[in-house]
């Protein structure tokens, strides 16, 4: 039963875009609404699980007595508090839109347009998944997400092999409705051993329902 399976468990999910600070007033982020993580966790909880939700900015709000919510701004910000709840949590989730890199340095004030041509260096920010993908102990789950324009099926099973993950889920931003910015989704699961399970474009709501179910079939 699918309720049994999620009752109690602890379940450490990341949501939404990561914001990288450059000065005061501005940052380096992406188009994640943070939708997919919410109802993941909203289906979660709903399920009887204890959900900490490590959320990047997003408009959404979320009120559950079975969710705790970390509001965060910046990579590093997520992978303190997702690493330090997944080492007693039995699943973690990693739906967020974390920025690969950050700038290597903060000005403290507003920089100025003084340059014709202004550079920034930016620098490598730590892999959330592969970390917990790599430290895992046996009984936890690790499930990450995909991003993927073409050789789709190809590179999520290499995703799913190099961070050590237990399933990826699979967006293609071939699919008309689906991904970024978008409240339809239509993904594919790719476990290990070569398992594969498609689904058809529906709201996040419904591809949650669908995650949650693969998981607590495959896993069980
Ligand atoms: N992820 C993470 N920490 C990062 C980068 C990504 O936890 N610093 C997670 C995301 O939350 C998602 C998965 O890794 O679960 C996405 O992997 P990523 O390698 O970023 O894939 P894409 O976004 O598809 O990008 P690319 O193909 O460029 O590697």
């Amino acid at each position: 039963m699918i309720a049994d399976y999620f009752k109690s468990k602890k379940i450490v999910i990341s949501a939404g875009p990561t914001y990288e600070k450059l000065d005061p007033v501005r940052f380096i982020g992406n188009y994640s609404t943070g939708k997919m993580g919410y109802a993941l966790a909203t289906e979660l909880a709903n399920l009887g699980a204890d959900v900490h939700l490590v959320s990047g900015p997003t408009a959404l709000s979320i009120d559950h007595p079975s969710i705790t919510l970390y509001r965060i701004e910046s990579a590093l910000e997520m992978y303190d508090i997702c690493v330090r709840e997944f080492q007693n949590a039995d699943i973690a989730i990693m739906s967020a839109a974390v920025a690969d890199y950050r700038p290597e340095h903060y000005n403290d004030i507003k920089i100025k347009k003084n340059e014709e041509i202004l550079t920034i260096n930016l620098v490598k920010n730590p892999d959330i998944l592969a970390t917990l993908g790599k430290s895992k102990k046996s009984g936890q789950i690790v499930v990450g997400f995909a991003l993927e324009t073409h050789n789709e099926i190809e590179n999520a099973t290499e995703k799913l092999h190099r961070k050590n993950a237990d399933a990826i889920v699979l967006n293609s931003l071939n699919d008309a409705g689906a991904g970024f910015k978008h409240s339809t989704n239509k993904i594919t699961i790719i476990l290990q051993k070569g398992r594969i399970f498609e689904f058809g474009l529906k709201d996040k709501t419904a591809v949650a329902k669908d995650i949650v179910t693969c998981i607590s079939e495959n896993f069980n």
